[in-house]
């Protein structure tokens, strides 16, 4: 009797082992999914090298384990293939948390794997409000676009901005800040004067910033995803004459982007935004993440906004494993996300318990030129924002 049940014993043992094979080798494997190739490539790149710069200042083990990344190429905004390459990912990978996601639509279509599959789903940018109630192990170290926005509209009707026009990316993050906007500009007694959304790929803008002229508002407020858009928008700005018409632009930060800004050059003077992150905000952590990126991803790429994103999710990830003593338990890894507070080098940061997303200073910057580099000062700031949709 005593022998059999030993035997049992040790078969379950072994089929346990066989099935924690990875674990039991003391790795985390981590799913990078993300924009590595085609238009949004610089996305991914950024991501991740956020990331590496974490690992090269606190080293690859934490609770005991060792982190290891299998790299995942969506090409661009491509929701089928994200939700594919996340499926690979835990079918033939087997990794232990999904993270990357630059594009709203490569994460919301990745969510239903991560319920599925009970992955812990680390968002490193995509930014529409909804995405982290599309699963719940869905955590987010990055922004929302409501929540960036809101500092902007405040900004704007304090310094006498009473009639707007706005342009947005027509997909969820462009959404998301055209509703916030509108809400609380018109709340606080500003006038909409006209509204367009621009196509997510390969958009005309020429025509786009005739129509914002003609309605002749104070201000334009923009949002665009960083890249060709915007730099292609801040050149249509400049060639149709609307800086001369005393026509200004105030935006989020995507639009002054540490990583495209001096691609976008001189126009880019005096454009007021708000945001979470400035490659050049003064703090002793800030100082250290620009230095340790420079070290481990050349100079020829500024760290932005999706860079630190990306240092902090993997910040995140680090932590959530030395509470859980290196366990991968998808419950016991939420639990440890949920209320964690971390000295980002945007600042304090803090995942709200209730909808895991991130709580944040937000600082309102202006673009000027220090030591012949264009770069985004922060004069003001609103601490604690949440996602104001939630
Ligand atoms: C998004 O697709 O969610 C997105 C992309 C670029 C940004 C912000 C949000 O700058």
């Amino acid at each position: 009797m005593k022998r059999v049940l030993l035997a049992a014993l040790a078969t379950g043992a072994l089929a346990l082992s066989a099935a924690f094979g990875a674990h039991a080798q003391g790795t985390v494997k981590i799913a990078m999914i993300a924009e590595f190739t085609g238009p949004f490539a610089d996305y991914g790149t950024q991501i991740y090298n956020g990331v590496k710069t974490y690992i090269r200042m606190h080293g690859d083990t934490f609770g005991g384990k060792k982190v290891e990344f299998v790299v995942k190429d969506t090409t661009g905004a491509s929701p089928d293939l994200a939700k594919r390459l996340a499926q690979d990912a835990v079918t033939q990978d087997k990794v232990d948390i999904l993270a990357g996601f630059g594009l709203t639509p490569n994460a919301l279509a990745t969510a239903p794997v991560a319920s599925e599959a009970k992955k812990p789903m680390v968002i490193m940018n995509a930014a529409t409000s909804i995405i982290t109630k599309n699963s719940p192990y869905i955590v987010r170290l990055s922004h929302t676009l409501p929540q960036d926005t809101m500092p902007m509209a405040q900004w704007a009707l304090k310094n006498g901005i009473k009639k707007a026009f706005v342009l947005v990316s027509d997909y969820g993050p462009g959404k998301d800040a055209e509703a916030e906007f509108v809400k609380d500009f018109k709340a606080g007694g500003g006038e909409i004067v006209g509204s367009v959304r621009t196509p997510l790929q390969n958009p005309e803008f020429a025509p786009f910033i005739q129509r914002a002229k003609d309605s002749n508002p104070q201000a334009i407020f923009v949002f665009l995803p960083p890249g060709s858009q915007t730099i292609a928008f801040i050149k249509g700005y400049e060639e149709r004459g609307l800086k001369q018409a005393g026509i200004k632009i105030i935006a989020t930060g995507d639009l002054t982007d540490d990583g495209v800004l001096e691609a976008m050059g001189d126009p880019t003077l005096g454009i007021v935004t708000s945001f979470h992150y400035s490659y050049v905000h003064d703090s002793p952590e800030n100082k250290a993440f620009v230095k340790a990126y420079g070290e481990v991803n050349g100079t020829k790429m500024r760290p932005n906004f999706m860079a630190c994103a990306g240092y902090d999710g993997m910040a995140a990830i680090a932590e959530a494993l030395k509470k859980t003593n290196g366990s991968v338990d998808p419950e016991q890894l939420m639990a440890a996300f949920k209320g964690m507070k971390l000295t980002s080098p945007r600042g304090p940061i803090m995942i709200d318990p209730e909808t895991r997303d991130i709580v944040q200073t937000v600082y309102v910057r202006r673009v000027e030129k220090v030591n012949g580099q264009l770069v985004n000062v922060e004069f003001d700031k609103f601490p604690d924002v949440k996602d104001p949709g939630k």
